[in-house]
């Protein structure tokens, strides 16, 4: 090399877990990119090895981004989040150390509306347990008695969190005639409200009142066992809870009981409490369906999701605002 050749030195970034395409190859035009090939989450203890050194950290939902982590990103600049939610990452410590966070919101809205809703549909008309009965060779005729479930069309859907996804949720709900109601720390505008006929209620009416409840709230300390036993026991006896926002949002045990001892009629679940674990007793009862957090896993869906959180990285190392920050004032000031 001769004193005319200027070395370019690319940033590095690494990135958790192979994301579909574009994400790699986005990043690939711009940084020098290593994937862990690895089964399965990251531990903290391989993310305290490999953040020394890296500018940008793309992870996942599952990836425990917490302080002793950002500490060790001797020159991280950027963690994108490849997920909406963002509870895995502890955005304080972050932002004190001047790390840009960003996440993926939007492009997984309605998807996961959608599978909320199959959720709600499988969950009060008993798909899987039906799908299992068959195929155990038990359907010997049509029976007037068989299977029978709870009706959709003219129930009470009650929806925690009325942010985009639950918003998409009361979207669905208005094409099946249901009745929405809806809980958030903000009430939307009245032309919201109109548009999606829903009406807004206290988490206690809502308990109450609906035949169907979907939680779509962040997981904050505020969040965190939103649903316990108390408000189970609010609930009606035919009542089905939806989650697909984030496991501990729900006590899970509490809700194993309520189910065996019918508390409430049915559950539908993508997410929970300890991931990938689930409580021995609900993975034992017909009336959960269980998912295993696919709710934005559409072919679409994920390969939008990986494009952003690419872009969100580009955009944060070339010393521009992403287009999702989650702590923007860090290049604010
Ligand atoms: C998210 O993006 O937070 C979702 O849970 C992924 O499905």
């Amino acid at each position: 090399m001769s004193i005319f050749d200027i070395e370019i030195v690319r940033m590095k970034v690494y990135v958790t877990r192979l994301i579909p395409d574009p994400g790699i190859p986005l990043l690939e035009e711009h940084f020098d990119v290593e994937v862990r090939d690895s089964e399965g989450p990251i531990t903290k203890a391989e993310l305290l090895e490999k953040v020394p050194g890296i500018d940008g950290l793309l992870c996942l939902l599952t990836d425990p981004v917490d302080a002793d982590v950002i500490a060790a990103g001797t020159d991280l600049v950027c963690i994108s989040n490849y997920a909406v939610g963002f509870n895995n990452i502890d955005v304080k410590a972050a932002t004190e150390k001047g790390i840009i966070v960003t996440n993926t919101p939007g492009v997984l809205t309605d998807t996961t509306a959608d599978f909320a809703f199959c959720l709600l549909m499988a969950a009060a008309r008993r798909v899987v347990e039906a799908d299992k009965f068959l195929r155990a060779g038990k359907f010997i005729g049509w029976d007037p008695m068989l299977m029978l479930g709870a009706d959709i069309h003219g129930k009470t859907l009650g929806i925690v969190g009325f942010g985009k996804i639950g918003r998409g949720m009361a979207a669905r709900a208005r094409g099946f005639g249901m009745k929405v109601l809806y809980h958030d720390a903000y009430r939307a505008d009245e032309a919201d409200e109109d548009a999606l006929g829903a009406e807004f209620a206290s988490l206690d009416d809502i308990f109450k009142r609906s035949d169907f409840i979907s939680l779509h709230v962040p997981l904050t300390e505020g969040t965190r066992h939103l649903i316990g036993p108390k408000e189970l026991e609010a609930m009606k006896p035919t009542a089905i809870l939806i989650n697909s926002s984030r496991g501990p949002v729900v006590d899970e045990k509490a809700l194993a009981e309520a189910l065996k001892d019918g508390t409430i009629a049915a559950a539908g679940l993508d997410v929970f409490e300890n991931e990938p674990k689930v409580n021995e007793l609900l993975l034992s009862l017909p009336n959960a369906v269980l998912a295993p957090h696919i709710a934005s896993a559409s072919i679409a869906t994920r390969s939008l999701m990986a494009k952003l959180a690419a872009e969100n990285m580009i955009a944060a190392l070339s010393g521009e605002m992403p287009k999702f920050p989650v702590n923007p004032e860090v290049l604010d000031g």
